[in-house]
């Protein structure tokens, strides 16, 4: 039967029904929404309501008088409320202008549709006519302040994937304090699982934790106006026996690039309450009678064919649903960045030089980083003054595109449109334009200030700028956007005092409106994502920028855990992965060229040092590289990609790409350090066809497809001797990059 939304009218169920998971909710009988199943796939029947349990702990709080097992603290809900007896982390707080706290959400009604509309304000998936979604949402409403809540589910049919987001919509009289709104609840009835999460900070972005839950509340938040490295807004559950290749997963994945939250509560019962979305931290919503309220959507996952399997669904739907579909499967051309080169020491003359030098070795695009405008010649200056610096570029950014591009180069360059030098003419002319507390200091951040993304005639006032730059400066093919300071003195001279609190939120939306217009204006132009390297590496920003500059850190060893554990929910083609120069600049490691080229193959490849330093072997090997990327990188772009050995178990980290005919598979293996007198290591594959043949390209070495993920490839003297690669695993910091085809 065809993946699809039933309701029950007579249990007064609804069973989103997927292709391999089930997601079943129903009116409770105080008419609050109540979550009976998420997991494994059910048969549809009308009633699962022997499922429901009801009891009461002793001693406790009831919703019935007559009824005394009937204690919310106990019953597993949909959008759970504080001060009805429900102990455990609401979903929504409300305060009322009597100094009420307590809300009753009410079932009102439902609509099922065939479509999926946009949120308000804010990014979202989305689907295209060819493709088949279902949408519930299901209308709830609290009587005394007539709050009307909407809560929106959407089943997105071939890729298998359910999303869901809240909107609350003021149709009272009196304006309400809204002090937390969670964009999803889930209450699973056990707590044996692990938390997966993905937390760091600058250039040690999204490593990989796991934890087990504990009773009390565990979680990941970002408070710095981002969504930040220290804490990426996905999470997974998984039992402790799942594996890479079996077992159940769930993830939750949120749409935002603000402060958001991710909980999970584990009661003295021992169930499991997960919630996620706009962090209730330094939160308030002055939500006046006819305004509405958008929290953002949460993509879930369920898997239950383990961490891999959960990866590819989450890939597959990024790819249909989310990443702007300009670019998703467009090659992305291979670029040289000339920050780590020069950094701010540059002239046309410089940039030439290095132009001239990349198009030698097979670049296709060349991007001129920071440092091209006002009068930065360090970072303590002229972020907002958006014009060319005529002594570094006498011919302004249109004399040098137009340069760039007679070389056979496309033309990119780099913005950070946020944020403004207090040593600038916009700073000078605009102080109030700043996210600022009245009467305060302002802690600068890299010299900087953040604008205040909540005033439109700022957004206006940059974006202009900035139009005018890339409408003027000839023939501009991508743009890299940063953002290189976390806020503080979160507040705006533009809102009222009672409105302080809605400050981050609405700069994320101003934000928002500003990317929405530089890729609309510019459909053509590919815009890189970036935040001081990785800190803002979300969905959402995905729906703007298809790629995203994926840490500061380019140390081909510390690239491992940064680009293994990315991958968990985002796609390759979504990750920037540049080749720089040893030692390297962050951590001071010297690792092989080929190491460095090996690791970055699995995303989209860049180099980012100065060619023109290079001696000829190096440029020759570098030719080779990007000659051997732009054969592989449509595989890169479309393929599934397997986790095969982790870097946060040991000493070696492989993955593979293969392609969705399973014909091709791309194979990286990396070793970190030698070690004497040990058995040689077996590397098992994974997604290839066990009853096909592969050759290794480039030998007349021959496995069979089972063989291969059964017993594995054996990286023994003997095996690596005939396969051409023995001298490469010697030594630390070794890496083998292995293209299997089918024969
Ligand atoms: C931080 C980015 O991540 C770097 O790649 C570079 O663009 C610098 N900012 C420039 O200031």
């Amino acid at each position: 039967m065809q993946p699809t939304i039933h309701f029950e009218a007579n249990s007064q169920q609804f069973h989103i029904q997927g292709k391999t998971f089930s997601y079943i909710m129903h009116v409770l009988a105080n008419g609050n929404l109540g979550h009976l199943y998420y997991g494994t796939k059910l048969r549809h029947r009308e009633d699962f309501s022997h499922q429901f349990f009801t009891g009461s702990y002793g001693n406790t709080c009831t919703v019935f008088p007559e009824d005394d097992s009937y204690c919310l603290d106990l019953i597993a809900q949909e959008y759970p409320t504080y001060g009805t007896s429900d102990y455990r982390q609401p979903a929504i707080e409300v305060l009322q202008q009597d100094g009420s706290r307590i809300v009753n959400f009410v079932y009102e009604s439902h609509k099922l549709t065939q479509t999926k509309a946009p949120l308000v304000d804010l990014p979202a998936t989305f689907t295209t006519a060819e493709q088949q979604v279902e949408s519930l949402a299901i209308t709830l409403r609290d009587q005394m302040t007539n709050l009307k809540l909407v809560l929106t589910y959407t089943l997105f049919i071939e890729t298998d994937v359910l999303t869901r987001h809240a909107r609350i919509e003021n149709e009272g009289t009196a304006s309400v304090q809204v002090q937390r709104f969670l964009s999803m609840n889930l209450d699973l009835p056990t707590k044996d699982y692990e938390m997966m999460t993905f937390t760091g900070a600058w250039v040690r972005e999204r490593h990989l934790q796991v934890s087990p839950l504990h009773h009390g509340l565990q979680s990941i938040s970002s408070t710095r106006g981002t969504s930040s490295s220290t804490a990426n807004p996905f999470f997974v559950l998984k039992q402790p026996t799942t594996t890479e290749a079996q077992g159940e997963a769930y993830a939750f994945n949120l749409v935002y690039s603000g402060n958001h939250v991710g909980q999970v509560e584990v009661t003295p019962f021992d169930t499991a309450r997960v919630q996620q979305g706009l962090n209730y931290f330094d939160f308030n919503w002055d939500l006046q009678p006819g305004m509405t309220l958008q929290a953002p959507e949460v993509v879930m996952v369920y898997s239950n064919n383990g961490l891999n399997g959960m990866s590819h669904r989450f890939h597959n739907f990024y790819r249909q649903h989310l990443i702007n579909q300009e670019w998703v499967n467009r090659e992305r051309p291979v670029l040289i960045n000339n920050w780590e080169a020069t950094y701010f020491d540059f002239n046309e003359a410089k940039i030439l030089e290095l132009a001239q030098a990349a198009k030698k070795v097979g670049i296709e695009l060349f991007v001129l980083d920071d440092g091209w405008f006002g009068k930065r010649n360090n970072d303590q200056t002229s972020l907002g003054d958006w014009f060319h610096n005529p002594e570094k570029l006498p011919n302004g950014v249109k004399g040098l595109a137009d340069k760039i591009t007679a070389l056979g180069l496309q033309f990119g360059l780099w913005i950070e449109p946020e944020m403004v030098s207090p040593n600038s003419v916009l700073y000078r002319q605009h102080p109030e334009w700043v996210i600022q507390v009245p009467n305060r200091p302002q802690t600068l951040g890299r010299n900087q200030c953040v604008l205040d993304f909540t005033n439109d005639e700022v957004v206006d006032h940059v974006y202009a700028m900035i139009a005018k730059v890339i409408r003027e400066g000839g023939d501009i093919r991508y743009i890299k956007w940063d953002w290189n300071r976390t806020m503080t003195e979160i507040g705006s001279l533009n809102l009222p005092a009672g409105q302080q609190q809605e400050v981050a939120h609405r700069y994320i939306i101003g934000m928002y409106r500003f990317y929405h217009q530089l890729v609309t204006e510019f459909p053509h132009i590919l815009v890189e994502g970036c935040a001081a390297g990785g800190s803002r590496f979300d969905p959402a920003i995905l729906t703007y920028s298809p790629q995203i500059w994926t840490s500061d850190d380019s140390d081909a060893v510390e690239r491992l855990k940064i680009q293994y554990s990315t991958s968990f929910s985002y796609p390759l083609s979504t990750m920037g992965a540049h080749v720089s120069a040893v030692p390297n600049h962050q951590v001071h490691r010297m690792t092989s060229l080929k190491t460095r080229g090996d690791v970055a193959f699995f995303g989209v490849l860049g180099y980012e040092l100065d060619l023109t330093q290079l001696p000829e072997s190096e440029l020759a090997a570098i030719a080779e590289q990007i000659a051997f990327y732009k054969e592989q990188r449509n595989l890169v772009l479309t393929g599934d990609f397997y986790r095969l050995l982790s870097p946060y178990q040991g000493n070696e980290t492989a993955w593979s790409v293969v392609s969705p005919d399973q014909k091709r598979s791309l194979v990286g293996y990396y070793r970190v350090l030698a070690q004497p007198n040990v058995l040689p290591t077996r590397l098992q594959l994974q997604g290839l066809n066990p009853e096909a043949t592969y050759r290794v390209q480039g030998t007349d070495y021959h496995f069979n497809g089972d063989e291969l993920m059964q017993w594995g490839i054996e990286f023994n003297p003997r095996l690596l001797q005939a396969l051409g690669i023995l001298d490469q695993v010697v030594g630390d910091y070794a890496s083998v990059i292995l293209v299997l085809e089918q024969v």
